[in-house]
């Protein structure tokens, strides 16, 4: 039986569809989840696939793909992907509480039940845990802090669960993604607005323009291109912090740039000198 691995959230186009994708070439057995069967079509006829409804916010979700999982092949999962997650645009003072929560649900919570779900499998396997985080949880990026918190928590959670499970032997990688050509900003703009009477509102063409995908300029890596490079780092049994997407490989410097250049790059390249408080008119 060809080794197994599970990825969350593989709608077509994004990184998960990639990392799913270039498992399959590489002869495993794919279980290609995502929260709706019908973003999974473009992966259901390929060869050593099995698709499957996961929510990770929804511990019966969660449940009953371990007992399909279980029942599948001989039983065993070597590698788990723990790649969906939801992004935000928002000013913290205009962001909505329960919204930010259901974030963190996502992002955060949902992995959390993920990989506890998960870990008899995979310490049986003595497999290889990854958790897809953000460069954007290295930096205060201004009108993404709340992603960026659910992405700092997780980043930091995933290195924490590396020293917890190395003695079980389970390898735990982090991929510290930066900027990739899904559809992460268009997921966004569906329901974006800024809410009236914002603070910010002076600046919302700017953050139309950060929600249609301002980040994504040319030379931007894709779901497929940047899955590729994730699949080959996890077979070679790469550990700890990966540094993915386009511009990530910044941010191990970060800790060594003085504080007013690091101000500078989290105010959006000097845009924030637009912003006035309190002129809202
Ligand atoms: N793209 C970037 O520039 C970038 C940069 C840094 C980090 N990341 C991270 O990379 C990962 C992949 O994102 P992406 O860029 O490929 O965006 P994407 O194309 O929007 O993919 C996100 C996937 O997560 C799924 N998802 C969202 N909530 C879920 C839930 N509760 N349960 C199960 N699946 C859920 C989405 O499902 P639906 O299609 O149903 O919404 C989608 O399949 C995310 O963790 C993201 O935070 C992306």
């Amino acid at each position: 039986m060809p080794d197994s691995v599970l990825i969350t959230g593989c709608t077509m186009g994004g990184a998960g569809s990639g990392i799913a994708l270039a498992f399959q070439a590489r002869g495993l057995h794919v279980f290609a989840t995502a929260r709706s069967m019908a973003k999974l079509a473009h992966l259901s006829s390929l060869p050593n696939v099995t698709c499957l409804q996961l929510d990770v916010t929804s511990s019966a979700s969660i449940a009953k793909a371990v007992a399909i999982v279980n029942k599948t092949g001989d039983g065993t999962l070597k590698y788990l992907v723990n790649n969906a997650g939801v992004g935000m645009v928002m000013p913290i003072l205009d962001t909505d509480i329960d919204e930010g929560k259901q974030m963190f649900e996502a992002n955060f919570w949902g992995p959390v039940a993920m990989i506890k779900a998960f870990a008899p499998m995979i310490v049986e396997a003595k497999g290889t845990i990854v958790n897809v985080g953000s460069g954007a949880g290295s930096l205060p990026f201004i009108w993404i802090g709340v992603y960026a918190a659910s992405k700092a928590a997780f980043n930091l959670l995933s290195e924490t669960l590396r020293l917890e499970l190395e003695p079980l032997g389970v390898n735990v990688v982090t991929v510290v993604l930066g900027s990739v050509k899904t559809n992460f900003f268009s997921d966004i703009q569906s329901s974006w607005r800024l809410p009236l009477g914002s603070y910010c509102r002076t600046m919302e063409e700017v953050m139309i323009d950060k929600v249609n995908g301002s980040d994504f300029t040319p030379g931007t890596i894709d779901g497929e291109g940047v899955g590729k490079q994730i699949c080959n780092d996890i077979l070679a049994g790469k550990k700890g912090n990966l540094y993915r997407g386009k511009d990530a490989w910044q941010v191990p410097f970060i800790g060594l740039a003085p504080g007013f250049i690091l101000d500078f790059i989290s105010k959006d390249k000097g845009l924030i000198k637009q912003f006035r408080v309190g002129k809202n008119e």
